[in-house]
C-alpha cells in the first residue's frame, strides 16, 4: 500500500513537472529516449539557480577554492588511468524471453528490499493492533515472524555482499534462481548468465583517413579537475590546502534507468577536488562532510529529510566514504558522495603520462603527491530532491485544492508575478512599471489573463514566492497588495516598498550568510 502511494506521489511529480514546464522527455515527438530529459523553461531557472547556490557556497566563500571547466572529451588514457576502463562496471542479466535487460545487484537489492517491506506491514498492523502502547522498536526486536524476515533478509544479504566483493557472478546468477526472481516483465525465469558492463560511452574522434581514435565521453567531471591540477596550481598560485570547482555533464550508459531523472544517462554532476596534507585527509573528510550537509541544510526544506550513509565497503583507492541522502517518495537515495580519494588517482596520472605531478609545500620544504577530499553531487538529484519536497496538494478552507511548490524562494525560477486586477483603467501600464522597475534584479512575469485566482493557483504550481496586484487604490496612493506563496497572506505595501520586501527572502547573500 506504502508502495503504491510513493509511486503515485511520484508519478504525480512527474506529470506537475512536465505540464508546468520543468522537465521534459527528450525527443518527445519520436517517443522519448530512455533515461534521457530536457529541462524546460521554468526546469533551467531553478536548475540554474541550484548551480548557482553551489558555485558561490564553493568560490565565493572560500578564497582557497577555484573553478575550472574542463572539456567534456579526454584523452582516452585518462580512463585507464582512473581505472574506467577496467573497472566501471554493472552486472548485467537479460530475461530471454522479454529481452529485457537488468542489473543482477538490483534485481536482488529489490528482493532484499521486500524482506523489508514484509517487517514493515507486520508493524504496521502490529501498531493497528496495540494502539498508543505500541513500542515499534521492542516488536522489532521480539516478535518470531519478525525476527524470521529479518534472519531471511540478512541470509540474503550477506551471500549477495559476498559475491559482489569476489566479483562472483556465477554466484549472482545462482542467487537470483535460488530466491525464485523473475522478470516483472514475462514473468519467468529464463535468465541468461550475469555479464559485466562498462558505463562508459564510446565514440570515434577523427577521421578514418587520419586514424581515428576511441574517446569516451566522461563518466565523471572529476577526472578534468586531476589533469588540471598542476595548470591551477601553478598558474594560481595555490597553496595547499585548496579545491578545484566543476560543474558540467557527465553520461553513464545505465543498464536500469528508472525513478525519473534520478538516474539518468546524460546527467550533470557539481564536484569539488580538495587537496590536502598527506595524513591530514580525514580531518579535512570529516569537515567537508559537515559543511556539505549544512549547505543542504541552509535551504530549509527539513533537517530530518538528510541523513548520512557512511560505507563500509570501501573503493580499494578510498579511506573514507558517506553519502548524503534525501528522503525521496522512493525512500532515502543518495544525493551527494563524499569521498577521501588519497592520492590515488594523481599517482595514475603521475603513472600514465610519465609527467611528474607533485606538489612543493614550502612550510614542510618537500615534495608530495597531495591526498583528495572529493564533494560530488547530482545536479539533477538535487532538483529532484528539491521538486519532491516541495510539492504539495494542499486542501483550502473552502474546498479547493490548490497545488503548490514551496520551493526554496532563492532558487524559484520566478521571484515575482505582476498582476493588473482587470485589465483597463491604466492598470496594466502601472503593472509593466513595476516589472521595469524589479526586472534588473529579479526574474519576473506580467500576467492579465483569467481571474486573479487563476493566476495566483498558475503561480503556485511552479512556486512563485511572491504575487503583486495591481488596483485602483495602487493609481492614487502607489500602493500594491503583495501575497505570499506559502501563507497565501496579503498586504498591502508602498511600491517604493517591494525591492526590500522581495530581497528579504530571495537573496542568495542571506542563503551564503547561514554557511559561515
Ligand atoms: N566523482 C565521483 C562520482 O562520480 P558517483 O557517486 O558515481 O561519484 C556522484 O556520482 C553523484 O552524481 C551521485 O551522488 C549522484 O548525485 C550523481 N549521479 C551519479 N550517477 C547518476 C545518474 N546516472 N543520473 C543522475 N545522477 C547521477
Amino acid at each position: 500500500m506504502a508502495q503504491v502511494k510513493q509511486e503515485e506521489t511520484l508519478k504525480k511529480i512527474v506529470s506537475h513537472a512536465k505540464e508546468y514546464g520543468f522537465v521534459f522527455p527528450s525527443s518527445e515527438i519520436y517517443d522519448g529516449l530512455g533515461a534521457v530529459y530536457d529541462y524546460g523553461q521554468n526546469g533551467v531557472e531553478l536548475k540554474n539557480n541550484i548551480k548557482r547556490y553551489w558555485w558561490s557556497a564553493m568560490t565565493l566563500l572560500h578564497e582557497n577554492i577555484v573553478g575550472i571547466d574542463s572539456a567534456i572529451f579526454m584523452h582516452p588514457t585518462i580512463w585507464k588511468a582512473s581505472g574506467h576502463v577496467d573497472a566501471f562496471n554493472d552486472p548485467l542479466i537479460d530475461n530471454r524471453d522479454s529481452k529485457k535487460r537488468y542489473r543482477a545487484d538490483v534485481l536482488i537489492e529489490d528482493e532484499i528490499a521486500k524482506f523489508d517491506e514484509k517487517i514493515d506491514k507486520e508493524v504496521a498492523k502490529a501498531a493497528k493492533r496495540f494502539g498508543d502502547s505500541f513500542d515499534a522498536e521492542l516488536y522489532k526486536t521480539t516478535n518470531p515472524r519478525v525476527l524470521e524476515h529479518a534472519a531471511k533478509r540478512d541470509e540474503l544479504h550477506n551471500r549477495f555482499k559476498a559475491a559482489m566483493e569476489a566479483n562472483d557472478l556465477a554466484e549472482l546468477k545462482q542467487i537470483i534462481l535460488d530466491y525464485g526472481i523473475v522478470c516483472p516483465i514475462s514473468g519467468t525465469k529464463n535468465w541468461t548468465d550475469v555479464r559485466q558492463f562498462n558505463l562508459m560511452f564510446k565514440t570515434e574522434m577523427g577521421s578514418t583517413a587520419d586514424g581515428s581514435m576511441n574517446v569516451y565521453l566522461r563518466p565523471e567531471t572529476a577526472q578534468g579537475i586531476f589533469v588540471n591540477f598542476l595548470n591551477v596550481q601553478k598558474t594560481g598560485r595555490m597553496r595547499i590546502p585548496f579545491g578545484i570547482a566543476q560543474i558540467g555533464k557527465a553520461f553513464r550508459n545505465e543498464i536500469v534507468a528508472r525513478q525519473f531523472i534520478f538516474r539518468m544517462r546524460e546527467f550533470e554532476q557539481m564536484e569539488m577536488q580538495f587537496f590536502v596534507r598527506p595524513g591530514e585527509e580525514l580531518k579535512w573528510f570529516a569537515q567537508w562532510k559537515e559543511a556539505r550537509l549544512k549547505w543542504h541544510k541552509a535551504l530549509g526544506m527539513g533537517d530530518e529529510k538528510y541523513r548520512f550513509h557512511d560505507h563500509d565497503k570501501l573503493a580499494h583507492y578510498a579511506n573514507a566514504a558517506t553519502d548524503i541522502e534525501f528522503r525521496m517518495p522512493f525512500g532515502f537515495k543518495e544525493v551527494e558522495g563524499i569521498h577521501s580519494r588519497t592520492n590515488f588517482d594523481l599517482s595514475q596520472h603521475e603513472k600514465y603520462s610519465g609527467k611528474k605531478i607533485q606538489y612543493f609545500d614550502p612550510e614542510l620544504n618537500q615534495s608530495y603527491t597531495p591526498y583528495v577530499i572529493e564533494t560530488s553531487i547530482g545536479v539533477d538529484r538535487m532538483f529532484l530532491s528539491i521538486l519532491c519536497s516541495s510539492y504539495e496538494e494542499q486542501a483550502l478552507e473552502n474546498g479547493e485544492t490548490r497545488v503548490v511548490l514551496h520551493l526554496p524562494k532563492q532558487l524559484a525560477p520566478v521571484k515575482a508575478c505582476v498582476m493588473p486586477l482587470v485589465r483597463k483603467d491604466g492598470l496594466p501600464d502601472k503593472a509593466r512599471e513595476i516589472v521595469n522597475m524589479l526586472k534588473f534584479d529579479y526574474a519576473c512575469q506580467y500576467d492579465e489573463k483569467d481571474s486573479i485566482g487563476k493566476r495566483y493557483r498558475r503561480q503556485d504550481a511552479v512556486g512563485t514566492p511572491f504575487c503583486i496586484t495591481v488596483d485602483h487604490q495602487t493609481l492614487e496612493d502607489n500602493t500594491v497588495t503583495i501575497r505570499h506563496r506559502d501563507s497565501m497572506e496579503q498586504e498591502r505595501v508602498a511600491i517604493a516598498d517591494l525591492p526590500a520586501i522581495i530581497d528579504k527572502e530571495v537573496s542568495f547573500k542571506e542563503l551564503l550568510k547561514k554557511l559561515v
